[in-house]
């Protein structure tokens, strides 16, 4: 195998590259990115590389804006209904407006959240053997370490680690989850579900409809965590830590770690979404923009990769799919559509929106074209 090294493929010197076993060896290593750095590695191997970067117009810029994702405090909100309406309207225009917002006083307290990216990082940072036994590309595996759910369908890999989890409806079994993280996952995930579920009584209050409109159509029933882990980089302008991506679910609730990265795509301008302790960033999926008929946005984003690290995050993803509900249908609210406003796509199962969405990776295109009427 030819790989090369990052200047030599720059300069366009390496011909003879055979990325399938390149993606076979690092995969067949099952100690992910952290594995590579970890045997001392000082450029980054092919696979990583975004050899299009210098005519891919929504890779590398790094231009500040002077706008930022709203931040949202929900401090009180039980207690005052005024305060709640207005809370209301602002996640209403966050999610119009950004796709994206942060949210501060959600109710869990910032020790659980410093525990949980603490467990995720003991799960990446433990002893290699144990961590290598969870490795699987098995997407029916309720709990798994993989790094980069696309590596052969995408043009080039992540440098990212992940730990997913599958909590609801069908938790597993306590022992399934890893020892070093078991108990501050079943903790988190208790409490990230209540928030979600709140979060769906707004969003619904957000679109006009009654408070339990999102719950009653069964969204809020499937929760899926991703613990990523991006271990520094020793060349991080030729890759990103995450590609730009939309995500597949109702939306997603992400908690990181002080270290930065993240940016949403505004107004065709990468906007840094800065690290604020205690909070958690909101972000709404495909799906809600789908059964909301695109009065919410699922906004693209991406992370970038750094020269220092690691960086943790945890995206717990609101989607249902499992297998007591994998024939309902999922399609632009009827409550929502008049003459003015007639459905922009057809009905769908998520099974069938996940399968399209997973065929085809983060390649930097929305899903939600396919399934326009
Ligand atoms: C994701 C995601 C961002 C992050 O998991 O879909 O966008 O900061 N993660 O890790
Ligand atoms: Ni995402």
């Amino acid at each position: 195998m030819v790989s090369g090294s990052s200047d030599e493929i720059l300069a366009g010197k390496v011909s003879d590259y055979d990325r399938k076993s390149e993606l076979k060896s690092f995969d067949d290593s099952k100690l992910g990115v952290k594995g590579l750095l970890d045997a001392g590695l000082t450029k980054i191997p092919r696979m990583f590389i975004n050899e299009q970067h210098k005519t891919d117009m929504t890779w590398g810029s790094r231009e500040s804006s002077p706008e930022s994702v709203p931040i949202i405090d929900f401090k009180g909100m039980d207690k005052d209904a005024a305060l709640r309406t207005q809370i209301i309207k602002k996640v209403g225009e966050a999610c119009e407006k950004w796709g994206f917002f942060q949210v501060v006083n959600h109710g869990i307290p910032e020790s659980v959240l410093n525990d949980m990216i603490d467990g995720i990082r003991r799960f990446h940072e433990q002893d290699a053997e144990t961590k290598k036994e969870y490795y699987s590309r098995d997407s029916q595996k309720k709990v798994r370490f993989i790094s980069n759910f696309d590596l052969y369908q995408a043009r080039m890999a992540n440098w990212r680690d992940s730990l997913s989890c599958v909590m609801a409806p069908n938790p597993p079994l306590p022992e399934q989850l890893p020892a070093v993280c078991r108990d501050i996952v079943m903790e988190y995930s208790g409490q990230v579900m209540k928030l979600g579920l709140t979060l769906f009584e707004l969003l619904s209050e957000a679109l006009g409809l009654n408070p339990n409109h999102l719950k009653d159509m069964e969204c809020a029933e499937g929760l899926f965590l991703s613990g990523h882990y991006y271990p520094a980089c020793p060349e991080p302008e030729l890759t990103l830590g995450t590609s730009s991506h939309t995500d597949p679910d109702f939306f997603t609730i992400l908690l990181q770690d002080q270290m930065g990265g993240l940016q949403v795509l505004h107004e065709d301008q990468w906007v840094d979404v800065p690290p604020i302790p205690g909070a958690l960033v909101i972000n709404m999926g495909d799906l809600l923009q789908l059964v909301s008929n695109d009065r919410f946005k699922s906004i693209f984003h991406r992370v970038l990769a750094k020269n220092v690290g690691p960086r943790i995050s945890l995206a717990s993803f609101f989607n249902t799919s499992h297998p007591q509900n994998n024939s309902r249908l999922y399609g632009p609210i009827k409550e929502l559509l008049s003459e003015e406003n007639p459905p922009i796509y057809r009905e769908t199962t998520v099974d069938e929106f996940l399968a399209y969405y997973f065929s085809k990776g983060l390649d930097g295109n929305s899903s939600l074209p396919h399934f326009k009427l």
